[in-house]
């Protein structure tokens, strides 16, 4: 597989393990890093210690997962021991942030730019109370207000991950662009969605109701990335029930530049990486192409009404 550099970073390869599928131990990073992954991403941090939800919090549905794990962290500055073990990393790293408000945001992202990750991932798919329980990742100008507050404060590339329950998602990208956004990764999960136990007579999660992601998702997935990639000059990374090479294949001609994956670890382990790598080189292989001619390739002209 190619090496690619991406926002002035060496990548092994174009595939990215999304944010909180395999938390933050440098250990098992590294490991994910060696089983093929071109770019980790931690689990988001937040601005003060928190538990999450009550268990159940995960649940395979066989067609892709519903959850709601609540977003738990220790808090950015009580991870001494993880911050200690990722500065000797030998791998990319992506830092996930999140806040309840602007302020929140700025103080995790100061903190967490001085650990020196080669991104930082701003994470504006959660509940954002300075606007009274909005997504930040729905409203255009709260979304240009995080981005271009962390913008200012931190010296590492910024990625701004969005959430596909945005009205017209290419507009929240273009305001991202606008305050300084180095590249977008789509999407978030999906929904909420429920599912309940009927022979129980209630919910399958104890938080009720739980995002959605993994096969069911890619087709929202792709859209999104496509609806993205005509809005904006960045790239993008990719995200949402990518689970094989051509659903990577899917991802760069709807304009991805880097494909990320979530739920297929937990399908396939991290095994997952090699063999979406090999995949997706006998794709490009069989079809005499590159990742690099393919993307947007969906967007030919020949196709636009
Ligand atoms: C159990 C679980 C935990 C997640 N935690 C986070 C998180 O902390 N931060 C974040 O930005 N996304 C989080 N996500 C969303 C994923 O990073 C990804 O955007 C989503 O699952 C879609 O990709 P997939 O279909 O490949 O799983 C989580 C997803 C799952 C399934």
């Amino acid at each position: 597989m190619e090496r690619i550099t991406f926002l002035g970073k060496t990548l092994k390869n174009p595939l990215v393990l999304a944010s909180g599928i395999l938390g933050n131990n440098a250990g098992i990073l590294e490991r994910v890093h060696n089983a093929g992954c071109g770019l980790v991403t931690l689990k988001s941090i937040g601005p003060a210690p928190r538990d999450g939800h009550n268990n159940p919090t995960v649940v395979d549905l066989g067609f892709g997962m519903i959850n709601a794990v609540g977003l738990p962290t220790p808090g950015y500055d009580r991870m001494d021991a993880e911050w200690q073990a990722l500065a000797d990393r030998t791998f990319p790293l992506n830092a996930s942030i999140y806040g309840g408000s602007v302020d929140e945001f700025i103080r995790v992202a100061q903190f967490v730019s001085e650990k020196e990750p080669d991104f930082i991932e701003v994470n504006i798919s959660c509940p954002n109370s300075d606007h009274h329980g909005m997504l930040f990742g729905v409203d255009e100008k709260a979304a240009f207000a995080v981005t271009n507050a962390v913008k200012k404060v931190i010296s590492v590339p910024l990625i701004a991950k969005l959430t596909p329950a945005a009205p017209d998602i290419g507009k929240i990208a273009k305001a991202c662009e606008d305050a300084g956004a180095d590249a977008i990764c789509a999407i978030n999960t999906a929904g909420p969605g429920m599912v309940i136990n009927i022979e129980a007579k209630m919910p399958v999660l104890a938080f009720k109701k739980g995002g959605l992601s993994g096969p069911m998702i890619k087709p929202v997935a792709v859209r999104c990335v496509y609806d993205i990639y005509r809005a904006v000059s960045i790239p993008i990374i990719g995200l949402g029930g990518v689970t094989t090479g051509e659903d990577a294949v899917e991802m760069f001609m709807a304009g991805a530049t880097l494909a990320g994956m979530g739920s297929a670890v937990r399908y396939r382990g991290i095994e997952v990486f090699d063999q979406v790598n090999r995949e997706l080189d006998d794709w490009l292989t069989a079809h005499h192409t590159t990742r690099e001619a393919i993307i947007g390739a969906a967007h030919d002209r020949r196709h636009l009404p």
